[in-house]
């Protein structure tokens, strides 16, 4: 398995691995302010909802908000990995919406060309990754397009460990670095991405909800924190090489909290809803 964070591709084991997670952690709050801006929509929308979902992965964010939009769907799941393609291609085969892949690279193609004739665009676990240029861009091609955004599961950076360790903060300081590095579009914002992405469409003139999506991890979810943590220490161990000895204990210790069942992890991040003029999120 290609693990999530040091590489900065992401196999469709991993996003499997995460999908249940992500499920049960994603703001339900939020996804009903999306469910109420479509429902206001209606009248004035007889056709399917054009949805264009960035970074698709395998179209986890197509299964979970599928059933949480009223009326037909088109999707378009833009994806610039064939491997994931070919995966979510058999995954969707049963879904009731319309739906195809646009093999595209969100970081070199044209944003704009994108996501024109969309109604809402959506992403999941991908701001963090982007830079502030790059959030900007897209906020502008929301606006152009006219769409509502649903933006789910950006890192915020809040972790909590349990049970604590001496070197939680130290480990956590190198991860940090990882999450700021260029991942192709330019120094990622990392923790920043969700709140720089919900004031810039408040400055396009969208409104806002915004709230949180929190992974909370026990025992019930060993595989993924398992590859959670291995990724987490390879990330965090490539900033700090000098560290590596610290790192790999800390790792150490922690697997083994897993395999007895006393490791809880949460990981902090939150879900946006962003609502065009003439209409409220
Ligand atoms: C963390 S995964 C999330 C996948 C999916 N949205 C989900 O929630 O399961 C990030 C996704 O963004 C895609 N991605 C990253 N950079 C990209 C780029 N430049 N162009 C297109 N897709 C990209 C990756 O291939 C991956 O599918």
């Amino acid at each position: 398995m290609r693990l999530p964070a040091f590489t900065d591709s992401f196999d469709a084991d991993w996003l499997s691995l995460r999908e249940p997670a992500d499920r049960a952690a994603r703001n339900e709050k939020v996804a009903a302010k999306l469910n109420d801006w479509r429902g206001r929509l209606g009248s004035r929308k007889g056709a399917a909802l054009k949805v264009v979902d960035l970074g698709a992965g395998t179209g986890s964010a197509l299964r979970y908000l599928e059933p949480r939009i009223p009326g037909p769907q088109d999707w378009t799941l833009v994806e610039r990995d064939p491997d994931l393609i070919a995966e979510g291609a058999r995954r969707l085969k049963r879904q009731a919406s319309a739906w195809g892949y646009r093999p595209a690279d969100l970081a070199q193609d044209d944003l704009v060309a994108l996501v024109a004739g969309a109604d809402l665009i959506t992403g999941s676990a991908l701001l963090d990754l982007c830079s502030a240029a790059w959030i900007n861009r897209l906020v502008a091609a929301c606006a152009q397009a006219g769409a509502a955004a649903w933006f789910s599961l950006n890192v915020t950076g809040d972790k909590q460990w349990s049970p604590a360790d001496p070197a939680d903060w130290l480990v956590e300081r190198a991860f940090a670095r990882d999450m700021r590095r260029d991942k192709g579009f330019g120094p990622a914002l990392g923790p920043q991405a969700g709140f720089q992405a919900a004031e810039a469409f408040a400055q396009a003139g969208y409104s806002i909800a915004l709230g949180p999506s929190n992974w909370r991890l026990g025992a019930g979810s060993a595989a993924l924190q398992r590859a959670y943590l291995k990724g987490y220490a390879e990330a965090a161990r490539v900033q700090r090489p000098d560290l590596t000895r610290r790192i790999s204990n800390w790792r150490a210790d922690r697997l083994r909290a897993v395999l007895e069942g006393r490791s809880h992890i949460r990981v902090g991040h939150v879900d946006l809803f962003a609502a065009p003029s003439g209409s409220s999120a």
